[in-house]
C-alpha cells in the first residue's frame, strides 16, 4: 500500500491496485465510534451470520461490506446488488436464478445467489426488495438451499448475506413494508455506520487520504491542508458524508495544482 495513508487506519491487500478502485481503497477508521465499531466488525466478520449495516447515504457501507467479506477468509465472490435496480418482472429470476427451458428458449442463470456461493452477496438498500422475495431470500437463508425459478428441486447454496438499508427498518417493518422475521435475523447482526458528522476524528485523516489517493492518480505534488481549510472540513456537516467529502477533495486538489490547499479551494455547499 501506498505511504499516504494515515498511522492507525485499515488497509486493504487486493491484486486490484488501481487507487481509484474500491477494491484497493483503504478504510480509514480513526475517530473512536469507528474504531468501536471496527473492533464489532473483527468478531462478527469471521462468522456466517446475516450481517445489517446501517447508515446514511456515502458513510462507506459497502467498503465495509468488501472488508468483512475480505475478513471473513470467505473464498467465493462478493457480489453487490442494488436492490431497487432488480427487475420488477424478473427479479426473482434475478436474485434466485433460473433453469433453463427448450420450450419458451429460456437459458439458465446462476442469479445474484448463485454467482455469490462460497462468498457474500451484498444487498444494498435491501428495503427494496419486493416482499415476496424478502420471504423466499429467508427461506433460502434458513434452509440452505435455493429453488431456482423453473425448478421443482432446490441445490444447496452456501451465502453470507450483508445487507445495507439507509432507512429505519423497523418502520418498513410497521408499514407493512418488510418482512418481520427477515427483520428479526438481520437486526440481530446490526452494524451501525456513524455520519461523518458524528465521527469528528475521521474528517481529516480521511481528507489527507483522498488527496494522496487523487494526488497519486493525477500525478500531482501531495500538498497540505491550510489551517482554515481544516477548519472549514471540520465545520461542515456532511449531508452527503465521505462520499461527499471525497468529491470536494479531489476538486481541491485540481484547483490547488499541488499548492497548499485553502480554504476557498474546498467546494462545500452551505447547509
Ligand atoms: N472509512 C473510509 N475510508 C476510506 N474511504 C472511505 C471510507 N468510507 C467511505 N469511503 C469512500 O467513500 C466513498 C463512498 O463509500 P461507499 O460507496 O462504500 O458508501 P455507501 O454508503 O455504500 O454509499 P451509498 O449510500 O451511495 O451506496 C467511496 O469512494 C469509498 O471508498
Ligand atoms: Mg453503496
Amino acid at each position: 500500500m501506498s505511504n499516504f495513508l494515515p498511522s492507525g487506519l485499515l488497509s486493504f491487500s487486493d491484486s486490484d491496485r488501481s487507487p481509484l478502485s474500491i477494491r484497493a481503497r483503504a478504510l480509514v477508521f480513526i475517530d473512536p465510534r469507528s474504531r468501536q465499531l471496527h473492533e464489532q466488525v473483527e468478531v462478527l466478520a469471521e462468522g456466517v451470520q446475516p450481517l445489517l449495516i446501517h447508515a446514511e447515504s456515502g458513510t462507506g457501507k459497502e467498503l465495509l461490506a468488501r472488508h468483512i467479506h475480505r475478513q471473513s477468509a470467505r473464498t467465493g465472490l462478493f457480489v453487490a446488488v442494488n436492490c431497487g435496480a432488480l427487475s420488477k418482472a424478473h427479479g426473482a429470476a434475478e436474485l434466485f436464478g433460473q433453469t433453463a427451458t427448450h420450450l419458451v428458449g429460456r437459458s439458465s442463470r446462476a442469479g445474484w445467489l448463485g454467482s455469490a456461493q462460497g462468498g457474500t452477496l451484498y444487498l444494498d438498500e435491501v428495503a427494496d426488495l419486493p416482499l415476496s422475495l424478502q420471504q423466499r431470500l429467508l427461506q433460502v437463508l434458513q434452509h440452505g438451499e435455493v429453488l431456482r425459478e423453473g425448478s421443482r428441486h432446490s441445490v444447496p447454496v452456501d451465502v453470507r448475506l450483508l445487507a445495507a438499508s439507509s432507512l429505519d427498518l423497523g418502520l418498513a417493518v410497521r408499514a407493512g413494508k418488510f418482512d418481520a422475521q427477515l427483520y428479526a435475523l438481520l437486526q440481530a447482526g446490526l452494524l451501525m455506520l456513524p455520519a461523518l458528522r458524528q465521527r469528528l476524528g475521521d474528517i481529516l485523516p480521511l481528507a489527507e487520504y483522498f488527496l494522496g489517493v487523487y494526488a497519486e492518480r493525477l500525478d500531482l505534488p501531495l500538498p497540505l491542508l491550510s489551517e482554515e481549510a481544516e477548519q472549514a472540513l471540520l465545520n461542515h456537516r456532511w449531508p452527503g458524508n465521505t462520499r461527499e467529502l471525497e468529491n470536494v477533495l479531489h476538486f481541491a486538489l485540481l484547483v490547488s495544482q499541488g499548492e497548499s490547499i485553502a480554504a476557498a479551494d474546498l467546494q462545500i455547499v452551505r447547509d
